[in-house]
C-alpha cells in the first residue's frame, strides 16, 4: 500500500500536556492515518496527514444507521526509549471480525500495521515516558456513503488518531466501586455484542450516568435473557477469584473478546493457577463474597489495563471485596502486563512489536 504523507507545518503542530495529568481521552496528537474504500475500488487513498476534520454528507450512512467500528491498543515508551505496540496484529483482526459482523469491509492487517508504525515514528514526541502513561491509539472506520435506505454502505473511512493516556479511571491502579445492572441490557448473543461497534457503547451510555450519579465507577452487565449471568464491565472483561479458581465468564457471543482477557488468562495458566471460562452467574458471585470466597476480582481491558474491583453493588445491597483492597493476583498481573508493555521485563509471548 502507498502511503501519503503530509506533514503538519511547524507552526500547526500543537503543544504537548504535561504527562503527568494526562487522564485520559483528552490530547490528540498532530497527525492521523486516513484511508477511503469504494466498492468498486477497495482500499484507495491512504494518507498520513494533520490531525483534521471529515467532510461528511449528512446523509451519510453512520450517522443514521450506525455502521461504525473501532479499536483501543496502546503504544509504551520504555525505558530504553523503543516504542512497543501491545498485540496490534490481534486489534486489526479483531476489528475485521466486528467488520465483517455488520457488513463492512475488512482492512489489509499488515499494511494498516505498517500505516500504524509510521504514524508513530512521525508523532513519537507524543509517546509519553511518565510512569503509567502510554499512546492511546484509536482505529476506527465508518460508513461515508450518503443514502437513506437501510443496506450496507459501499463506501467507508478507516482511520487511526491518538493521543497519550494516564489511567483510564480517575480512581487510577486502585479498587472501583461497580453497581450492577439488572434494569437496562447490553447486548443479547446473536446481537452484536461481541462485536466492537460503536453502538454497543450508546446502549451502555445510559446504565453507565445512572450508576455514575449513583457514586460508582462502572457497571457490570448481566447477560440479556436471564439477566443471571455476569457478562463484562462498561469498559473491560471481568474475573473473579473465588476460591483456588479464577473464573471469567466464558465467551458467549454476546461479550467483547478482550485482548486483555486473553492475554491475562495466558499468564495466569502459565503461573499454574486453576483457570476457568464458564458462564457464571451473579447469585454465585455475591453468595462467595458473602460467605468469604471471593477474595478479588479485576476487570482487563486496553484502556483499564487491570482494574481491580473493590465492591459491587446488586439488588440495592453492597458487597466489598477483599476489603476493599487491591488483590494479590490483580497486582501481580498489572506488573507483569506492564512490565511485558514497556520492555522492562522479556516478553516470552511474543506480545510486543517494536516502532
Ligand atoms: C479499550 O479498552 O480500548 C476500549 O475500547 C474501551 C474504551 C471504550 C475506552
Amino acid at each position: 500500500m502507498d502511503i501519503r504523507i503530509e506533514k503538519a507545518e511547524p507552526h500547526e503542530l500543537k503543544c504537548k500536556p504535561d504527562q503527568n495529568a494526562l487522564g485520559f481521552g483528552r490530547y490528540l496528537t498532530d497527525h492521523m492515518f486516513v484511508m477511503t474504500y469504494h466498492a468498486d475500488r477497495g482500499w484507495h487513498d491512504a494518507v498520513i496527514r494533520k490531525y483534521q476534520p471529515f467532510w461528511l454528507e449528512p446523509a451519510a450512512m453512520v450517522f443514521h444507521y450506525g455502521q461504525a467500528i473501532f479499536e483501543g491498543m496502546k503504544a509504551f515508551r520504555g525505558k530504553d526509549d523503543q516504542i512497543r505496540l501491545f498485540r496490534p496484529t490481534a486489534n486489526f483482526e479483531r476489528m475485521n471480525v466486528s467488520a465483517a459482523r455488520i457488513c463492512m469491509p475488512s482492512v489489509p492487517v499488515a499494511d494498516v500495521l505498517e500505516a500504524l508504525k509510521q504514524l508513530l515514528r512521525l508523532d513519537q514526541e507524543w509517546i509519553p515516558s511518565a510512569k503509567g502513561a502510554s499512546l492511546y491509539i484509536r482505529p476506527a472506520m465508518i460508513a461515508t456513503e450518503p443514502g437513506l435506505g437501510v443496506r450496507p454502505s459501499k463506501e467507508y473511512l478507516f482511520f487511526i488518531i491518538k493521543g497519550p493516556v494516564g489511567a483510564y479511571y480517575p480512581e487510577g491502579f486502585n479498587p472501583v466501586k461497580i453497581f450492577v445492572s439488572d434494569k437496562y441490557v447490553r447486548a443479547v448473543r446473536g446481537g452484536v455484542g461481541e462485536a466492537k461497534t460503536a453502538g454497543n457503547y450508546a446502549a451502555s451510555i445510559k446504565a453507565a450516568v445512572e450508576a455514575q450519579q449513583q457514586g460508582y465507577t462502572q457497571v457490570l452487565w448481566l447477560d440479556g435473557i436471564e439477566r443471571r449471568y455476569v457478562e463484562e464491565v462498561g469498559t473491560s472483561n471481568i474475573f473473579f477469584v473465588i476460591g483456588d479458581e479464577v473464573v471469567t465468564p466464558s465467551l458467549s457471543g454476546s461479550i467483547l473478546p478482550g485482548i486483555t482477557r486473553d492475554s491475562a488468562l495466558r499468564l495466569l495458566r502459565d503461573w499454574g493457577l486453576k483457570v476457568t471460562e464458564r458462564p457464571t452467574t451473579i447469585d454465585e458471585v455475591i453468595a462467595a463474597a458473602k460467605d468469604g470466597s471471593l477474595r478479588e476480582s479485576f476487570g482487563t481491558g486496553t484502556a483499564a489495563v487491570i482494574s481491580p474491583v473493590g465492591s459491587l453493588c446488586y439488588k440495592g445491597e453492597q458487597v466489598i471485596i477483599n476489603g476493599g483492597k487491591v488483590g494479590i493476583l490483580s497486582q501481580r498481573l498489572f506488573e507483569e502486563l506492564q512490565s511485558i508493555q514497556y520492555g522492562t521485563r522479556k516478553d516470552p509471548y511474543g506480545w510486543t512489536v517494536i516502532v
